[in-house]
C-alpha cells in the first residue's frame, strides 16, 4: 500500500472516526437523557381519603414515599422516607395511615408501619417479625394481614401492641378488607389451582370460614361491612357484584339505579366498595381500560385506566393513567365533572417521540386472539427497531395504563408490541387460567406470534424481545425455543431454571409455582432456559436485582455461566442491594440504562 493509500485510508478513517462514533455517542447520550427524563416523571397514585387529607403515594423525592395533601390548606407533606412496600386501604376517621417497609435490602421481608398524618410520627407494630406480606386490612383500631411463614399466616396487630397469629393455611391467600370484627380475603383455598375462595375469619368466634357461590368459581376481591361481604365472582357466568349476608347467608346480586354499567358491560371488575351512605360504586374494566361508576351511574373520567376509587361526601378521589400520560390523582365532582389536583403530563418533547398507541386483536397458533397493545414510535421509521414487550404476573396485563418500561422504550425510538398472551388478567377468566399447567407453552406462542405480526404488518425490522419477571423468564425461554425470531433479549429479573428457583422460595412462592404448574412438576425441566443454553443464538442482556427473592439470582447466575462456558453473547448487570419490587428512581435507571445502551448496540438503526 503507498503512503498516498495510507494517508488516504487514514483521512478516510479519521473522517468516519470522526463522524459515526462521535454520532452514536451523542445519540446514546442523548437517549440516556430522554431516559431520566421519563423515570423521574413524579407518579403520583391515590390511597385514600383521612382525617380531611387525601392520602398519596409519589416518587417526587426519588421513591415511592407516602404523602398526605390537605383539602383545607391545599399543602402537601410526605410521611415517610426510602419507599414503602404496601399500604392499607385508609379510614377515614382515623389519623393512621398503615403501610409497610422492607427492612432487608429487598428481600421483602417487610415491617408494618403507623403513621399519623396530623403530626407525620411513625412506630412500628411490635410483636411482628418481618415477612413476606400478601395484603393488609385496617379497622382504625388494628392491622390484619397475611404473611408468608411455614404456610400463609393470617395475623392480627394492635396499634396500641401486641401481635396474634390467627390462622394458618397451606395455600397462596391474600388479606383484601377487615372491618367491624371480620376479616376477607381471597385464595386457592379449596386445592383448585383455576378457582380462588373468599375466606371470612371472625374474630369474636376465632372462625375462619371459606367460601363460594359455586364450586370452581373465581371470587375476587371481597370488601366486608357490617356483617356483609361485597365481593366479584363468576359463579353465574361473567363476572358480576354480589353481597353476602353472613348472618342469613343469603346471596344476592347486587342492584343498581343507573343502567350506565351494565350497558358498558365490564369483563371484570378493578376496584368497588361503598360510600360512607351505603351506594355501592365500582370500577369495570374491559379490553385494557376502566370507568368509574356509582350506583351503576357513570362518572366522566378520560380515556384510560382508572383505579383505586375512595368516595368523600360530594367528591371521589381516583388515580388515572394511560399509556402515555403518568399517574395522577384527580378529584371527581358527583354532580359532574372532575379536576387533576395532583401529577402532572410528560414533557412536550418526550410525548411528540412517542407515537400512536392502539390495540390489535393477533390470531395466535390455535386461532386464538391475543389482544395486543402496540405503542408506535415517532422517532423511527416504519419499518424500524422494535421490541416485543412481555408483561409480568403472569396474571396481569398491559393495559392501557402508565408502564414505565414501554413509555421510554417508545420515546427512544422504538415500536412496541406488547401482547395479553393466554393466561393474562383482564380478558375472562377462561383465557387467564389458559396458562394453567402450560407457562412457557401456549403462551410463548402467542408472543412469537406477536413478533411475525410486528414484522408482517411493516412495523418492525430489528426486533428484541424484552421483559421483566415473568417477562424476563418468557424472555430467557423464547430466545432459547425460538433461537430464530428474536435479535437480541432483555430478561429483567427473569427465571431461568423452575427447579432451583423452587428450592430457593418460601411458601406464598412454592404455592404460586405448584398452582402455575397444576403441579406438573415434570414440565420445570422443558420450561426452563438453562437446560437449552445451547441454542441460544441472539445477544442477551441479563438484568437482575441481587436480592431478588421473587425470582431469586442464583440460578440465573447458574445460567450465565453455562452462557461463558458455551461463548455465548451476553451482558450480566446486577442491582445491588435491590430487590423484586422496583420503590425508587436509582433503581429503576439502573434497571433501564443497562436496557437502553444494550438495544442501540444491537437493535440500532
Ligand atoms: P412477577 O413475578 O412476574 O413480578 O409477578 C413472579 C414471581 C414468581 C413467579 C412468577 C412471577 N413464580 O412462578 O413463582
Amino acid at each position: 500500500m503507498s503512503p498516498m493509500e495510507n494517508a488516504e485510508r487514514g483521512l478516510c478513517s479519521r473522517a468516519v472516526g470522526s463522524l459515526t462514533p462521535e454520532r452514536k455517542h451523542a445519540s446514546l447520550s442523548e437517549k440516556l437523557r430522554l431516559l431520566e427524563a421519563i423515570i423521574t416523571t413524579p407518579i403520583y397514585t391515590s390511597i385514600g381519603y383521612a382525617s380531611g387529607q387525601v392520602v398519596y403515594t409519589s416518587t417526587v423525592e426519588g421513591a415511592v414515599d407516602l404523602w398526605a395533601l390537605d383539602l383545607g390548606s391545599g399543602c402537601s407533606r410526605r410521611l415517610t422516607e426510602g419507599g414503602v412496600h404496601l399500604v392499607a386501604p385508609t379510614r377515614h376517621e382515623s389519623p393512621y395511615v398503615i403501610y409497610t417497609q422492607d427492612v432487608s435490602k429487598g428481600r421483602e421481608l417487610q415491617q408494618v408501619y403507623a403513621v399519623n398524618i396530623k403530626n407525620s410520627d411513625s412506630f412500628a407494630l411490635e410483636g411482628f417479625e418481618p415477612r413476606r406480606i400478601l395484603g393488609l386490612g385496617f379497622d382504625g383500631k388494628s392491622v390484619a394481614l397475611a404473611a408468608a411463614g411455614d404456610g400463609v399466616e393470617l395475623w392480627l396487630l394492635s396499634l396500641g401492641g401486641g401481635a396474634e397469629k390467627l390462622h394458618s393455611v397451606a395455600s397462596m391467600m391474600y388479606v383484601t378488607d377487615f372491618n367491624d370484627g371480620v376479616i376477607v380475603g381471597q385464595g386457592v383455598l379449596k386445592g383448585n389451582p383455576r378457582s380462588f375462595e373468599v375466606f371470612m375469619y371472625d374474630l369474636g368466634t376465632g372462625e375462619f370460614e371459606v367460601y363460594t357461590p359455586r364450586e370452581g368459581a373465581v371470587n375476587k376481591r371481597p370488601v366486608t361491612r357490617g356483617g356483609r361481604v361485597l365481593f366479584a365472582t363468576n359463579a353465574f357466568g361473567k363476572d358480576e357484584l354480589v353481597l353476602y349476608d353472613r348472618r342469613s347467608e343469603e346471596l344476592q346480586k347486587v342492584e343498581f339505579s343507573g343502567s350506565d354499567l351494565r350497558e358498558y358491560d365490564p369483563t371484570e371488575y378493578l376496584d368497588f366498595g361503598w360510600t360512607s351512605e351505603g351506594v355501592v360504586w365500582a370500577i369495570g374494566k374491559r379490553d385494557g381500560r376502566s370507568k368509574l361508576f356509582l350506583d351503576g351511574k357513570i362518572l366522566p373520567l378520560p380515556d384510560g385506566l382508572v383505579y383505586g376509587a375512595d368516595f368523600v361526601g360530594s367528591k371521589a378521589y381516583v388515580t388515572h393513567s394511560s399509556l402515555t400520560s403518568p399517574p395522577k390523582i384527580c378529584e371527581v365532582d358527583l354532580s359532574g365533572g372532575y379536576r387533576v389536583i395532583l401529577g402532572g403530563e410528560l414533557r412536550e418533547e418526550i410525548l411528540r417521540l412517542i407515537g400512536r398507541s392502539y390495540m390489535v386483536r393477533i390470531r395466535s397458533f390455535d386461532g386464538l386472539e391475543i389482544p395486543t397493545f402496540v405503542v408506535e414510535s415517532n422517532a423511527s421509521p416504519k419499518p424500524g427497531p422494535s421490541v416485543v414487550y412481555v408483561h409480568g404476573g403472569p396474571w396481569s396485563e398491559v393495559a392501557d395504563r402508565w408502564d414505565m418500561f414501554i413509555a421510554s422504550l417508545a420515546a427512544l425510538g422504538y415500536h412496541v408490541i406488547a401482547p395479553n398472551f393466554r393466561g393474562s388478567t383482564g380478558y375472562g377468566e377462561e383465557f387467564r387460567v389458559m396458562d394453567i399447567g402450560d407457562p412457557g407453552g401456549g403462551d410463548l406462542e402467542d408472543v412469537a406470534k406477536a413478533a411475525e405480526w410486528a414484522v408482517n404488518h411493516g412495523l418492525a425490522s430489528k426486533i428484541a424481545v424484552m421483559g421483566y419477571s415473568y417477562g424476563g423468564f418468557m424472555t430467557f425461554l423464547s430466545t432459547v425455543k425460538k433461537p430464530h425470531i428474536f435479535d437480541a433479549g432483555v430478561a429483567g429479573a427473569g427465571v431461568a431454571d423452575w427447579e432451583e428457583m423452587y428450592e430457593l422460595s418460601d411458601a406464598f412462592f412454592r404455592q404460586f409455582i405448584d398452582i402455575l404448574f397444576n403441579g406438573k412438576r415434570e414440565l420445570w425441566k422443558d420450561r426452563s432456559a438453562i437446560n437449552f443454553a445451547e441454542e441460544l443464538r441472539a445477544p442477551l442482556c441479563i438484568i437482575h436485582p441481587q436480592n431478588d427473592s421473587r425470582t431469586p439470582f442464583k440460578p440465573v447466575l447458574r445460567y450465565v455461566w453455562k452462557l461463558m462456558e458455551l461463548g455465548k453473547t451476553f451482558e450480566l448487570h446486577v442491582v445491588p442491594e435491590a430487590g423484586h419490587a422496583i420503590t425508587n428512581l436509582e433503581n429503576a435507571i439502573k434497571l433501564l440504562m443497562p436496557a437502553v445502551i444494550f438495544l442501540e448496540k444491537y437493535l440500532g438503526r
